[in-house]
């Protein structure tokens, strides 16, 4: 698997770079710099989704995971509510579901993002939302399709994302999601079940 290191990326991302340098794991910073690299290989050859904005997406998708559930609640129930009282009882202490939404806070309030699009991108990249966009599914399914992702799924849905198969690529993820989060003690959001019934029955899959 290529290293990637923050001189893989444009100096103008530097400021975003050196504030994940800061505040999360090693392990997670390199898979940040992975899923944004995936990201702009994806943008560059088959969508028309401005490429800064996915780059800036995946490097901060997972810019809360590092803190506690209570430091996530605390800034969800500040200045993200809604995505807080979107989620079921059993899903509100989980980070999880927290990270999220909490991390498009520190994006907008630490690090001056606005853009709508890059935000509910990393609030919704858990992939258990309706009302994802293009941008936040792409972030979705590229954060299952990094190359340090040591699943067997991994190779398909990176190929159904440079394919702009979104729908297959999502279906095959929700499933995994499915099958795999009680055995890792994860609370099973019930979108999950409902998302595999849609895509099942999309002509398209
Ligand atoms: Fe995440
Ligand atoms: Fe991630």
């Amino acid at each position: 698997m290529e290293e990637l290191s923050s001189r893989s990326f444009q100096p103008c991302y530097s400021k975003i770079i050196a504030h994940l340098e800061r505040t999360v794991t090693p392990a997670r910073f390199q898979h940040s710099l992975r899923v944004a690299d995936m990201l702009r290989r994806a943008t560059e050859e088959s969508y028309s989704i401005d490429q800064d904005s996915a780059i800036v997406a995946g490097l901060l998708h997972d810019v809360a995971k590092d803190l506690s559930c209570k430091k996530m609640l605390g800034l969800i129930k500040r200045f993200n509510g809604y995505a807080f009282w979107d989620l079921p009882p059993s899903c509100r202490g989980h980070e999880m579901y927290l990270h999220g939404p909490a991390g498009a806070v520190i994006a907008r309030r630490s690090l001056r993002v606005c853009d709508h699009s890059i935000l509910r991108a990393i609030t919704t990249h858990t992939g258990c939302y309706p009302d994802m966009g293009p941008l936040a599914r792409m972030l979705h399914i590229a954060d299952f399709a990094e190359p340090g992702r040591d699943v067997p799924e991994r190779d398909e849905v990176e190929r159904l994302l440079f394919l702009k198969d979104l729908d297959s690529a999502e279906l095959i993820i929700a499933r995994w999601i499915v099958r795999d989060f009680p055995s890792m003690d994860i609370p099973l959001h019930p979108f999950y079940g409902q998302k595999i019934l849609n895509l099942s029955r999309s002509p398209t899959v």
